[in-house]
């Protein structure tokens, strides 16, 4: 890797002196992309086939290998490392975990959080971000966990608030099944006013440590919050104090109607897979209408950044992208995508004959990532699509809307849907790792800081401050009229 990243440093030097007008004026105030790296912890990336390549490490379970990928992607200024998580292994196909072992089918999930540990010893001031549920845990013992993580890193943190998915989850936290969809948003609206509310307790300057006078911190800036709900009982007073950030940045990707309206409530970040390209050739991008959530539940629509799933597959030029891609389509199997689309969709589609088109009552019953479900109605034309529909127009084992070419090609598509305001911003999917991110720093991100579409550095030493996000005031997250934290 010291040689890769050594290739990288002589690539931005040699385009160092062609710089173009976007950005020979440092001053200007102009929009830039915010870049986001998608991991897991587990045993391959997003793609079940990932830990296959050939030039994949092995070693998914240590240490060095995510303080590998860290450092990649801090060389690149990359925003953030952002995983996602999910509380079970893909168990929903022939209801039993069986191929998902046999087949490395994300069948290793580690803990995000204890991972992002290790990745912030080795960086300064990449961002750090993990999925956490609303549905799975007690707000006060996320809240905290968060919260020790922004504060030991200075500020560097951020959560993704999801919902879950499936039941292998639900049985797993000792629930039967797993909640009906629109419940499990109410109960995250309560879950997020009960974290936010605890990372407010704690008033800046609340600490003091003088040990001449013996004072630690100033009891009148600690409060208890006392949270009596529907949902949830919480008193505090809280433990972790306020972080130079004020409080982990939120990131949400939901996708329903009733997500949208959550994301519009509080999301700082919006990942989002869609709009695809093909969605974007055909005038959709979805922007707009998030942005329209925000303003609606009162928030100010620039302090909220959206950001496309992508899955870049590059290389010094397009042929040889082009050949990588070859490879990667290989390696997957139907397996693979028969299993996500059964953990993804919390509906056992071995259960049906692969062509038997699927019934109105089996439709509806799916639950957790619906609109991969609509996606293939749409796309194949019909009513009741068959598994092998789902195969063909919902395949999760593949890489997703990926853009394969040299850096020119992979910039020029960057370039279009960020000026296009199809997104504010691209979260990373890797193909293989360490070697996807490697590539994307050593190729793409030197030109899309060429053309200005990119920082060169970290701005600030915050995440907020990285991202262009405002500091929040206690209490800011509260529906008008706001009050101010007692
Ligand atoms: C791009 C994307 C990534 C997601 N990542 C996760 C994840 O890592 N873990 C999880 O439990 N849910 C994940 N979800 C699920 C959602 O956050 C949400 O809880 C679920 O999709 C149900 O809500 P919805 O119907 O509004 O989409 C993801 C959804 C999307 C669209």
């Amino acid at each position: 890797m010291i040689l890769r990243l050594s290739a990288l440093k002589a690539a931005r030097n040699a385009w160092g002196g062609k710089q173009d007008k976007r950005q020979q004026n440092e001053d200007s105030p102009m929009r830039q992309m915010t870049i986001i790296g998608f991991m897991q912890a587990q045993n391959c990336t997003t793609l079940p086939s990932s830990w296959r390549h050939p030039q994949s490490r092995t070693d998914s379970m240590s240490v060095g290998y995510y303080q590998e990928i860290a450092r990649i992607l801090e060389a690149g200024k990359f925003h953030m490392a952002f995983f996602d998580d999910r509380l079970a292994m893909p168990d929903r196909y022939g209801n039993d975990h069986a191929h998902a072992v046999e087949y490395g089918i994300r069948c290793v999930k580690m803990d995000p959080i204890v991972v992002l540990t290790a990745m912030a010893t080795v960086t300064e001031n990449l961002g750090l971000a993990a999925t956490g549920s609303t549905t799975y845990f007690e707000p006060f013992d996320l809240a905290r966990r968060f919260a020790t993580l922004d504060l030991m890193t200075g500020g560097r943190v951020g959560w993704n608030v999801v919902t879950s998915v499936n039941d292998g989850e639900a049985l797993n936290m000792g629930k039967d099944e797993h909640l009906a969809h629109d419940l499990r948003y109410d109960r995250a609206d309560e879950f997020m006013e009960v974290v936010l509310g605890h990372w407010d307790t704690w008033e800046d300057g609340a600490l003091i440590v003088d040990k001449a006078r013996g004072h630690f911190a100033d009891p009148a800036k600690v409060r208890r919050l006392d949270h009596q709900g529907r949902f949830f009982r919480s008193r505090g007073p809280f433990t972790v104090p306020r972080s130079p950030q004020g409080h982990p940045v939120i990131i949400q990707a939901g996708a329903s109607g009733r997500g949208q309206r959550f994301a519009g409530r509080w999301a700082e970040v919006i990942f989002t897979p869609f709009p695809t390209r093909a969605m974007v050739r055909e005038g959709y991008t979805g922007y707009d209408a998030a942005r329209r959530e925000a303003a609606q539940a009162g928030r100010d629509p620039d302090q909220v950044l959206i950001c496309k799933l992508t899955t870049p597959v590059c290389a010094a030029t397009k042929s040889e992208a082009e050949d990588k891609m070859a490879l990667i389509q290989k390696l997957s199997l139907e397996i693979d995508a028969l299993s996500l689309l059964a953990e993804g969709l919390n509906f056992d589609f071995g259960a049906k004959p692969i062509d038997e088109p699927l019934t109105t009552a089996e439709l509806q019953s799916m639950q957790g990532m619906i609109p991969i479900r609509d996606m293939v109605v749409k796309a194949s034309g019909k009513a009741n699509p068959s598994t092998r529909d789902f195969l063909t127009y919902g395949d999760r084992s593949k890489p997703f809307d990926a853009i394969v070419g040299g850096p020119k090609e992979v910039a020029d598509e960057l370039e279009e849907l960020f000026v296009g305001r199809a997104c504010d911003g691209f979260v990373i999917a890797a193909t293989h790792v360490p070697g996807s991110y490697a590539d994307f720093v050593e190729y793409v991100v030197p030109e899309l800081q060429r053309r200005g579409l990119f920082h060169q550095d970290y701005s600030g030493k915050t995440l907020r401050e990285n991202l262009g996000l405002q500091r929040p005031a206690a209490g800011a997250w509260k529906p008008e009229p706001r009050v101010a934290a007692e």
